[in-house]
């Protein structure tokens, strides 16, 4: 009380360290099914957490937000689900630069969420809801979204085709998903493989990732989709 510049920079400081404490000892809630091996093996390490972070990554989900308007402006604004939403910037983008009104946006590390709560502008607290949960197992009725936002969680995610179901599932028919998406040669090449933590076992690439959708009913979008060997930006409507 007496001091309280040295008290607000000791909390300062407790948060950070709390952020990038690599795995939370708090416990999660019920609805995360993921057993506790398979969540620690999708969930990001420190280093990975340096560049989600940072000040430039909401700068990446503007320029996605901006390709995916180009290749298809969504049929309606109601209600987005974004999974993985790490600090949840990319949930307030959605509000802000593509219109959505009502965002629901989930990760599976409840540090993550706390934090996205806490640092949420005001202005969005009517707009944008948080909540722990696990991209390959929704807690949604079937059809109940008009679009579902991927900002680069697939890979970390071990039943990968399974999310890609459940995202189909959820989504209303026209609905649109939005996807920014990486590949190993990307994530696991000869330096970051022993930076990075992901899962190893089957991973996809780009032919992978493009069956899985059409084989659930996503059909992918023509338009300024880039497809390379390293990632994919795109939308896929749900037919
Ligand atoms: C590369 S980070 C991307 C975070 C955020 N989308 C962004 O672009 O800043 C991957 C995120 O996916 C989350 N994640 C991994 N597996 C998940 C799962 N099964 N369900 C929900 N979130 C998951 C991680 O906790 C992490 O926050």
């Amino acid at each position: 009380m007496r001091f309280p510049m040295v008290t607000a920079s000791y909390t300062c400081v407790q948060e950070y360290v709390t952020v990038f404490t690599p795995q939370s000892t708090e416990p999660t809630r019920d609805i995360v099914t993921a057993d506790s091996a398979d969540r620690d093996q999708m969930l990001m390490n420190w280093p990975e957490r340096v560049w989600i972070y940072s000040p430039i990554r909401p700068l990446f989900q503007r320029r996605e937000i901006g390709k995916w308007l180009k290749i298809a402006k969504p049929a309606k604004l109601e209600r987005v689900l974004e999974i993985g939403c790490g600090l949840g910037r990319g949930a307030a983008l959605l509000a802000r630069k593509m219109g959505f009104r009502n965002v629901v946006a989930f990760d599976l590390e409840e540090i993550l969420i706390r934090r996205a709560r806490r640092i949420l502008p005001s202005g969005l607290a009517e707009t944008v809801t948080f909540f722990v949960g696990d991209a390959q197992d929704l807690p949604f009725p079937d059809a109940g979204f008009d679009a579902v936002v991927n900002f680069g969680i697939i890979h970390h995610v071990l039943d990968w085709r399974g999310c890609i179901a459940e995202i189909s599932r959820v989504l209303e028919p026209g609905g649109f998903f939005y996807f920014e998406e990486i590949y190993p040669p990307l994530y696991a090449n000869f330096l970051l493989k022993r930076m990075l933590r992901h899962p190893t076992e089957d991973r996809f690439y780009g032919p992978d990732f493009l069956t899985a959708l059409q084989s659930n009913g996503l059909q992918l979008q023509p338009g300024v989709c880039t497809d390379s060997r390293f990632g994919i930006v795109g939308a896929a409507r749900k037919i």
